[in-house]
Order: C-alpha cells, then sequence, then structure tokens
C-alpha cells in the first residue's frame, strides 16, 4: 500500500510504529522500498554521507532536486519525503513556499521536512497552506551545529527541554504531519510523543517514539567519519564492499577476471578474415 500523509497519521492512532530510513540515490531507494519502509528521507545528510562535506550547510537545493528526483524514481510504496536545504526557508516566507513548492514539483517527493520549531512557524504554516505535507525536526538540529557549538545532544536542562516541548507544540499547530525528534533524552521524546497528535520520528531519541530513521550508511557501516552513539550497526557493508573491491583488484591483475564466461564470442572463421 501506498504510504502517504494518513498512513502516518493512522499508525499514530493505532499504535504502529513508523519506519523511514534515508536514500539519495536510485538503486538504495529501491532496496529500501522493497523492504517495506514507510517513508524515505532525502535527507540534507546528503552532504556529508555523500558528498564529503563536514556538515550539512553547504548543501543546496540544486544538490537536493537532483537526488529527490533520483530517490522519487525508484520508490513505489514508501513516501518520499525531501528536505529543505541550509538557507532554503530561513530567509522568508515566500522563499519557504518557493523552494517546498521545487522540491514537490520538480523532484515529486510527497513531503517536505524542515528544520526548527518556533521560528519557522510561519513558513510552515504557509507551506502546508500551499497544500505541502511538512515534516518537522527538533532538537539536535544539524543546520544549527554552529550555534549549538557543535553535534551536540539538546535538551537536557529544563529550560532547553521546555523550549523543545513548546517547539513540538508550535509545530503541530503550524500543521506538520510528522515531526522528526533528534538527539535528545528519550524521556524528553516520550513526553513530546504523548503530548502531541501527530507522529515523531525518533534519531537518537530513543523507543517512546511514534517511529525511527537512520541514515543508511551509518547502520550499514558505510560511513566510517564518525559513528553517533545512537546508530546500531545492521551489518558491515563497508566490509563487505571492500573485500569485493580488493578481490576485483587481484583477479583483473592476475587475469583472473574477465575469464570466457564474461566475454563475447565471435566465429573463428570471421576472425581469420580480421588479421
Ligand atoms: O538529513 C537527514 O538525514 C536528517 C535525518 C538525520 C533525520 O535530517
Amino acid at each position: 500500500m501506498k504510504n502517504n500523509v494518513s498512513t502516518f497519521l493512522q499508525a499514530k492512532q493505532r499504535n504502529e510504529k513508523l519506519t523511514m530510513l534515508t536514500a539519495y540515490d536510485y538503486s538504495m531507494a529501491k532496496l529500501i522500498d522493497g523492504a517495506g519502509i514507510n517513508g524515505i528521507l532525502v535527507g540534507d545528510s546528503l552532504g556529508m554521507v555523500c558528498l564529503g562535506y563536514k556538515d550539512t550547510l553547504s548543501v543546496t537545493m540544486e544538490d537536493m532536486i537532483h537526488h529527490i528526483k533520483a530517490v522519487s524514481r525508484g520508490t513505489e510504496t514508501a513516501l518520499v519525503v525531501g528536505d529543505m536545504p541550509f538557507m532554503s526557508y530561513q530567509t522568508s516566507v515566500y522563499d519557504a513556499v518557493k523552494n517546498a513548492g521545487r522540491i514537490i514539483q520538480e523532484g515529486t517527493a510527497g513531503a517536505v521536512k524542515l528544520e526548527g520549531g518556533g521560528s519557522v512557524y510561519e513558513q510552515v504554516k504557509a507551506i502546508v497552506k500551499a497544500q505541502i505535507p511538512v515534516m518537522g525536526h527538533i532538537g539536535l538540529t544539524p543546520q544549527s551545529v554552529n550555534m549549538f557549538g557543535g553535534f551536540k545532544v539538546q535538551g537536557k536542562d529544563e529550560l532547553q527541554a521546555k523550549n523543545i516541548i513548546e517547539d513540538a507544540k508550535k509545530l503541530e499547530d503550524a500543521g506538520v504531519f510528522s515531526i522528526v525528534l533528534e538527539g535528545i533524552p528519550y524521556k524528553l521524546a516520550q513526553i513530546i510523543t504523548e503530548t502531541v497528535s501527530v507522529p515523531t520520528i525518533g534519531i537518537g531519541a530513543g523507543k517512546y517514539c511514534d517511529g525511527q530513521i537512520l541514515v543508511y550508511q551509518d547502520m550499514l557501516g558505510l560511513f566510517s567519519d564518525f559513528t553517533p552513539k545512537f546508530v546500531k550497526s545492521y551489518g558491515n557493508a563497508g566490509e563487505v564492499i571492500r573485500n569485493a573491491f580488493k578481490a576485483y583488484i587481484s583477479e583483473v591483475k592476475t587475469g583472473v577476471f574477465p575469464s570466457e564466461e564474461y566475454s563475447f564470442n565471435i566465429a573463428d572463421d570471421i576472425i581469420k578474415k580480421l588479421y
């Protein structure tokens, strides 16, 4: 069944956990979609895990649309959510609606995601008014890395925790269909999940969220620059791939590959005429 905004909301009402992963290209989107995931986020984590930046701040709208298009083409049943990159919505309500529109129109995503709570209230309201579903994202929001002084868990003191709860309520009021909770204590995530009517999708926010999301490179051992504490390894694809590359290099160098099995033949009488 095709996932959409309604299926996300119904899942919360039915107490069914939602599953999401990130993807950035056609082949991986096909694999993830085929596994039966509810949603695929084309995150601006693209900047770090695919483009090699140290944070997400350099990612542009053009980068995002390029990858959202590829993921949309590889997806049949998951809801594709396109991330709004840094400075594509903070600058004005007009920019926010315009750029969200591009993600839907050019990227053919089913929804957009943006970071922030009260500070992006007007933007979220306007995007929703334009009939574009919005996923919120609060807590350790990577686009605020310079304000946070690093990728640090948020909401550990009373004031921060209260602010994050307020942000969640603001997003709900602005009309989001779900909220990503990133890098916050799990008991704070529990309070937020019990407070808002829309599903919470956790990443580093514990088991009480209505759903979970991970960056696929993290859970498969494909990104080695650093691994956050909240990432569980579901396989070491990095090791599998490295070994395959080494075997290929060795077989090419020793002439094992390509053998006849992997080559095309031609009749001997034709070959004779070619000398
Ligand atoms: O960009 C991203 O991948 C994200 C997830 C970590 C939620 O925002």
